[in-house]
């Protein structure tokens, strides 16, 4: 610790403090425009003036200046407070003002440090800016007539979520904030740059003129996409969400959201909500009473061994308990799984054969305190892209080494030094095999790992997949898997980051003892910036598969659910939250499956083309509306409550489990709280959790790991065949899901499908950005449009899943792989 005196007082700072920080810790207020803690220091506007004894009294920026022993600072002499007060005068000088109509009034640190100074009259005078207004974008209104050249936005983009869209331009009293050649605004809409925007000069447009700052209620929730359970505040005014609120101290992520968090809750209030439950009569879903829609509903479940339920893991846990209970000890089927069965199979499966548990070894904090990143498809910065700015920090800011493996390059792969090996589409397991034999062979193991139970057994089997092979199979040298086996096993702290989700078919219980196999033999789990880490793909996965809503003792998955409503034994389907027809593989098998049932219950939010089939459609409540937890990709426990309260025609998820419960001769579950006392005693790692004690900042549940060898099976990488490409599916980084679909800001920035091809590809078939493509595969066809990029490999093309109106499983089986022929 550091000695120093600050305005007379004495007092201590850790070394490597400014003093900024040191006056911060200790509880005095210096101003600042420029500074924000997340970002480097910049030291541009010099609102933060203090001066210095041993300086002879010069005034230097406190945001920039590191402290030393027995420094005396004065933050407030009438000299500081003149050099302030100049300071505003100077940017107030061309800046409008035009507060009145400026959304940002009332949250603006100008317009604040203004009135804290008294700056009400200006000594000097000049014209006014008159930079054009930028509204070309649906999202990020510019305006940098009112900026004030903080930096903070350029900043942010480029360190935090290092895509760089914007710079300083031009020069002089002409210098201002915009893209390179003054292109158009054309970036990830993360939203990250409105957020610190001191000024009104960045501003979110969804939320223009909707309500001044100060009449919003804010409201703390989590973000209902991903899972990577950002936390968020919901802006709130006549019971509407009306924006997401920055609050830097929020989260691990410190306030930071991708643009489905920022820009994607317009879904809650929006008017294509169902609000009323929906009977089939004469072939037509007419509104009813809930009375009469839970008789109905209730009456066919009643003795129900024919029944079964697929459910979203966007439901709390609670809600998920609460349904099975319902189908358990009510209903009696064991016939319930959620995301299709293989979604979640590396955790129910692959982790839990290999680390005795179905949960990541690693945290999402683990990532900027790891030594080296091994992520698996470049698809985790799409599917969870705080993550993805985890993992940006750690390799621009703390020198992390990123080795990335993917069918494809993506945006991990243009970080500083990121050692991307693009390897021929479903080829994973196959070069992790490889990765083991070679860290075995290169006597790279940890001392422990050959007692761990089937270290025999995995040596034998990875006698085939000797790195010369495999690289030969996989398009890759064998110096390269080499390499990447030495960098992992010799880095002091690894991780291992891998996406699973609906699209991702190939990641499954092979995949997670694959990467397990790696953590296991080189002794790298159960300890800080070590272990492996699934990323999840929905809000709730983890609490899915925690709370057990997934086929086991012989119940049906998913898939097999399907086909059995096709061929009869199930004739009751309760879907709760899923819309299979779009979200599952094989289009033409859901829509036999779902036209075959005898009687199909929806619970939903919006009439989507799954409950436009059913016979009863019960709308329920948003995230936004309703009491309970959600589980993280890392087992983060969060508390949600209501933000809004519920048009009194619905009902929560919840609630519609529970009334059946009670209209089956049930006990209902009386309240969220109540249930969650009940998971919090039964279900491993949340032992002593409450509503309550998960108020401020939610918990960890822990892991317990019982490691054991497993030999994956590789799938061998499908061979190309002259015509066709090798279609890989995914995520589109501005959607989750098919609830994002719903969400203005992702739908704006990404409206519809499409297909990405290599350059070579496209000129081969004669294809052109934009040209609407006839993609065909054994399952099918279809049109979408193209999307030619560097990215892609010669041979492989991608195409995200989440769009109605052009679903992709049209031609997707379900395979990791489709070999498709595209024409134009
Ligand atoms: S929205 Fe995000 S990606 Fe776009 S300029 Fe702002 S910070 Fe950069
Ligand atoms: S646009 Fe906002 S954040 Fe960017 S430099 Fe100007 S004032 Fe600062
Ligand atoms: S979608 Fe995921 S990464 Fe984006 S804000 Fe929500 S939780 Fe965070
Ligand atoms: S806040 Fe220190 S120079 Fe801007």
């Amino acid at each position: 610790m550091v000695n120093l005196i600050i305005d007379d007082k004495q007092v201590t700072a850790p070394k490597d403090s400014t003093i900024y920080d040191a006056a911060k810790l200790n509880g005095i207020k210096i101003p600042i425009l420029c500074h924000d803690k997340k970002l480097k220091p910049f030291g541009a506007c010099r609102m933060c003036l203090v001066e210095v004894e041993q300086m002879k009294g010069r005034q230097i920026p406190a945001c920039t200046t590191p402290i030393t022993e027995g420094m005396i600072i004065r933050t407030a002499t009438p000299e500081i407070i003149k050099a302030r007060e100049l300071v505003l005068e100077l940017l107030l000088l061309n800046h409008p003002l035009d507060c009145p109509v400026c959304d940002k009034a009332g949250d603006c640190d100008l317009q604040n440090l203004t009135y804290d100074y008294k700056v009400d009259s200006n000594r000097f005078s000049d014209l006014k800016f008159q930079h054009e207004i930028d509204y070309n974008n649906p999202l990020i209104e510019r305006d940098m007539n009112r900026c004030v050249l903080c930096g903070k936005c350029v900043r942010i983009c480029d360190e935090i979520v290092s895509y760089g869209a914007l710079t300083f331009i031009d020069r002089g009293i002409e210098t201002k904030i915009g893209c390179e050649f003054e292109k158009k605004l054309d970036c990830e809409f993360c939203g990250s740059c409105i957020s610190v925007c001191p000024v009104g000069s960045l501003l979110a447009r969804p939320f223009k003129f909707k309500s001044r700052f100060w009449a919003l209620t804010k409201h703390n929730s989590v973000c209902g996409y991903c899972g990577t359970g950002c936390n968020l505040t919901l802006g709130v005014k006549d019971n509407k969400v009306l924006t997401t609120v920055y609050d830097e101290n929020q989260g691990f992520h410190k306030g930071q959201l991708c643009v489905r968090g920022r820009f994607g809750y317009q879904f809650i209030n929006s008017d294509k909500r169902l609000t009323k439950p929906l009977i089939r009569k004469n072939g037509t879903l007419t509104e009813s009473t809930w009375d009469e829609a839970l008789e109905l509903v209730a009456g066919r479940l009643k003795g129900g061994s024919a029944v079964a339920a697929l459910a979203t893991p966007r439901l709390t846990n609670e809600e998920l308990v609460v349904f099975k209970k319902l189908l358990l000890d009510s209903v009696g089927t064991k016939n319930f799984d959620h995301a299709a069965g293989y979604a979640h199979a590396a955790l129910t499966e692959g982790f839990a054969r290999s680390f005795g548990t179905s949960a990541s070894s690693a945290s999402i904090l683990d990532i900027q305190k790891s030594d080296l990143l091994l992520v698996i498809k470049t698809d985790s910065y799409e599917t969870h892209p705080v993550v993805g700015f985890e993992v940006n920090m750690a390799v621009k800011n703390k020198g992390v080494k990123l080795s990335v493996l993917s069918d494809k390059r993506g945006k991990l792969s243009k970080l500083p030094h990121a050692q991307t090996l693009v390897h021929l589409p479903g080829s994973e397991v196959a070069v992790l095999n490889a990765i083991a034999k070679t860290i075995i062979d290169e006597k790279l193991v940890n001392t422990h790992a050959a007692s761990v139970p089937g270290y025999a057994e995995l040596e034998k089997a990875l006698s085939a997949f000797s790195a010369e092979v495999v690289a030969a199979q996989c398009g890759l040298t064998a110096a390269d898997i080499k390499k990447l086996a030495t960098d992992y096993a010799s880095a002091e702290k690894a991780m291992i980051i891998f996406p699973v989700g609906q699209a991702y078919t190939g990641h499954n219980a092979d995949l997670a003892s694959a990467v397990a196999n790696l953590a296991i033999l080189t002794g790298k789990y159960g300890k800080e910036g070590c272990g492996v880490l699934c990323l999840s793909e929905k809000n709730n996965s983890q609490g899915a598969v925690d709370m057990g809503f997934y086929a086991q003792n012989g119940g049906l998955n998913g898939l097999q659910i399907l086909d059995a409503c096709t061929d009869g034994t199930v004739k009751t389907l309760f879907v709760a939250g899923e819309n299979p027809l779009t979200s599952y593989p094989n289009r033409s098998k859901v829509k036999k499956a779902l036209e075959a049932v005898e009687f199909l219950i929806v619970t939903e939010l919006f009439l989507t083309e799954t409950a436009a089939m059913a016979d009863v459609v019960l709308p329920v409540c948003s995230f936004a509306e309703k009491t309970g937890t959600f589980t993280s990709a890392d087992r983060r426990v969060q508390y949600v409550k209501p933000a809004i309260s519920k048009n009194s025609q619905l009902k929560t998820d919840f609630e519609v489990f529970s009334d059946l419960i009670v209209k089956l001769g049930g006990q209902s579950s009386s309240t969220p709280a109540v249930l969650f006392g009940e998971i919090a005693a039964t279900t491993p790692g949340y032992t002593g959790m409450s509503h309550e004690s998960l108020k401020s900042e939610g918990a960890f549940a822990a892991v317990s790991m019982k490691p054991a060898f497993v030999v994956p099976q590789a799938t061998a990488s499908v061979a190309a065949e002259a015509g066709k490409l090798a279609l890989v599916t995914g995520s589109a980084l501005y959607h989750s899901g098919t609830q994002s679909q719903y969400g203005e800001g992702p739908m704006h920035v990404c409206p519809e499908g499409y297909i990405e091809l290599s350059r070579a590809d496209a000129s081969t078939y004669k294809i052109a950005e934009n040209d609407l493509v006839t993609v065909s595969s054994a399952e099918g066809s279809m049109q979408l449009k193209a999307k030619v990029t560097p990215r892609m490999p010669v041979g492989v093309a991608f195409a995200p899943y989440h769009f109605t109106a052009a679903p992709i499983n049209t031609i997707w089986s379900g395979a990791p792989v489709t070999l498709v022929s595209v024409a134009k």
